[in-house]
């Protein structure tokens, strides 16, 4: 591969047609989504700009909906650059082009609405999956790439977007995604390797590794500290040093096989299904540019950790460590990290123990104020990750925005998708039928409904949802 090699050929003339127009604004404002996808999206573009001397000015958004498209026309900027997010609200856009109030150029990866515009880059005009093989960030690395070649150490970020989006699978990142890691390899900035697919394999302790490993459940191991550590003392390999656990990043080869090889026969003699046992080995990714045992070495923790900020209105501080600060920046992101994960673990437990409401076709919880709207989401996915939850039916959630508006998230499985579902459409029409609006992808959708109209909405989603598995 040469440098000049574009990630993703399919989308190498729209890009390159984004970029002169890029090229020709006097000033850009960039405006991205404020989770780690968006976050990533926004530190290419805004490397990308700043490398090709193109005057900026960067913001970060909950929800791009009218109010907050009608801000940006507000701001005077000729050109708006909009990263992870614009496609799903084409239509309010595209009248505001219409009106002269800007130029948009939009590098994005949601179902587009129905509407267009010139320097629109998404993978899902051709033909490519936007909710399993590229996103926000590799849209907007695809934009990096033809503004400049030489932008190819910024498919590292673009590789933490894919990952934080939840688009790899047990084989790892696959479809167009692959040409973004190739990129990434070949600037030297990123490792792949296959390896066990638990979270926290650079920062966790060895017992917490295991006991916190919640998407596929190991008798007497997960949810289990005593049992970890008894399987762990059991092993023959020093799994302590100098009186401290180590962890996984500590480790070498030979010990990594010997705890994976433990770990495999401990799930086949619980009775672990193989088709989940096969899980517990994956494709992990690795920053080589990054200090060993931080949160940023691995991409997957990386992740976390800019959702930690920009899920809690701290998207500076996840904005700065992808350009590259270290220092005051990072110790912020680490305290918000230790808050982000007691709040997902408080949340996923309030889950499990309220239990879910069966529909027919869907089922529900509501979490009121109990679950921060910014990361329902995520709890959602865990949920239905997790062996509480059943996968057969795609799940809602409901957590309180403000007084007037209510905040709904959706997970499905890959399963239900080629089954038929597609949450995007369920949560648009759902969500307009009482009143409110949403998008997202097939598998995983969001929307805004007003406050009071729960009920509704599940009725008239779980109707959709019916239709579209029949
Ligand atoms: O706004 P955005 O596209 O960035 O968010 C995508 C969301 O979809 C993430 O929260 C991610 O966890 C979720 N997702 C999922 N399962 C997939 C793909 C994405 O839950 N297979
Ligand atoms: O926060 P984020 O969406 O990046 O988390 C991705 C996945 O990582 C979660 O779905 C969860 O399975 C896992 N995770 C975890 N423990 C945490 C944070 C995330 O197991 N503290
Ligand atoms: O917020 P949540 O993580 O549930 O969002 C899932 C997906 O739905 C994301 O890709 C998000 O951008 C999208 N979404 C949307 N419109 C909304 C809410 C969420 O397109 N009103
Ligand atoms: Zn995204």
């Amino acid at each position: 591969m040469s440098a000049a090699d574009p990630p993703v050929p399919a989308l190498a003339e729209r890009a390159a047609a984004c970029a002169e127009r890029l090229r020709a604004a006097d000033r850009v404002l960039l405006a991205s989504h404020i989770d780690a996808d968006g976050l990533t999206s926004g530190a290419i573009a805004s490397n990308a700009l700043e490398r090709a001397g193109i005057d900026h000015e960067t913001v970060f958004e909950k929800q791009l909906d009218e109010e907050s498209i009608a801000g940006i026309a507000a701001r005077e900027f000729e050109t708006v650059l909009f990263t992870d997010f614009g496609s799903g609200q084409l239509d309010v856009i595209a009248d505001h082009e219409a009106a002269g109030d800007f130029t948009p150029v939009i590098a994005d990866h949601h179902q587009p609405a129905d509407a267009d515009t010139e320097y629109h880059l998404n993978p899902l005009l051709f033909g490519i999956d936007g909710a399993s093989e590229l996103s926000g960030a590799g849209a907007s690395y695809v934009l990096a790439h033809a503004l400049d070649p030489a932008n190819r150490d910024l498919a590292a970020l673009a590789v933490v977007g894919a990952v934080g989006d939840m688009q790899g699978g047990t084989e790892g990142l696959t479809g167009a995604n692959e040409g973004i890691v190739d990129h990434a390899v070949a600037a030297g900035v990123l490792e792949t390797r296959t390896d066990i697919a638990l979270y926290g394999r650079q920062t966790r302790p060895l017992p917490k590794l295991l006991e916190y490993a919640s998407d596929v459940r190991i008798p007497g191991i997960s949810n289990d500290e005593a049992g970890a550590i008894a399987f762990l003392s059991e092993l023959d390999i020093d799994v302590k040093a100098d009186g401290d656990w180590r962890r996984w990043v500590d480790l070498d080869d030979a010990e990594r096989r010997t705890l994976v090889s433990a770990l495999l026969q401990r799930a086949v003699s619980s009775g672990v299904p193989a088709s989940r046992i096969e899980e517990l080995v994956g494709t992990s990714y690795t920053l080589t540019d990054e200090e060993p045992g931080t949160a940023l070495r691995d991409v997957s923790e990386y992740s976390t950790l800019l959702n930690a900020t920009a899920r809690y209105e701290r998207a500076d501080v996840g904005l700065a460590v992808c350009l590259g600060e270290r220092g005051a920046p990072l110790e912020r992101a680490r305290t918000l990290l230790r808050n982000h994960r007691r709040n997902l673990s408080e949340g996923l437990q309030w889950v499990k123990t309220e239990g879910v409401v069966e529909e027919d076709n869907l089922q529900w919880f509501d979490a009121g104020s109990r679950i921060r709207e910014t990361i329902v989401g995520i709890v959602a996915g865990m949920a239905i990750g997790s062996p509480a939850v059943d996968r057969s039916k795609p799940i809602v959630a409901f957590a309180e925005k403000d007084a007037e508006h209510v905040k709904v998230s959706s997970r499905g499985s890959h399963r239900l998708v080629r089954q038929g579902l597609d949450l995007s459409a369920v949560m648009r029409e759902a969500s307009r039928a009482v009143g409110g609006d949403g998008g997202g992808h097939d598998v995983a959708a969001g929307a805004t409904i007003p406050s009071g109209t729960q009920r509704e909405f599940v009725a008239a989603a779980d109707a959709i949802v019916g239709e579209q598995l029949e």
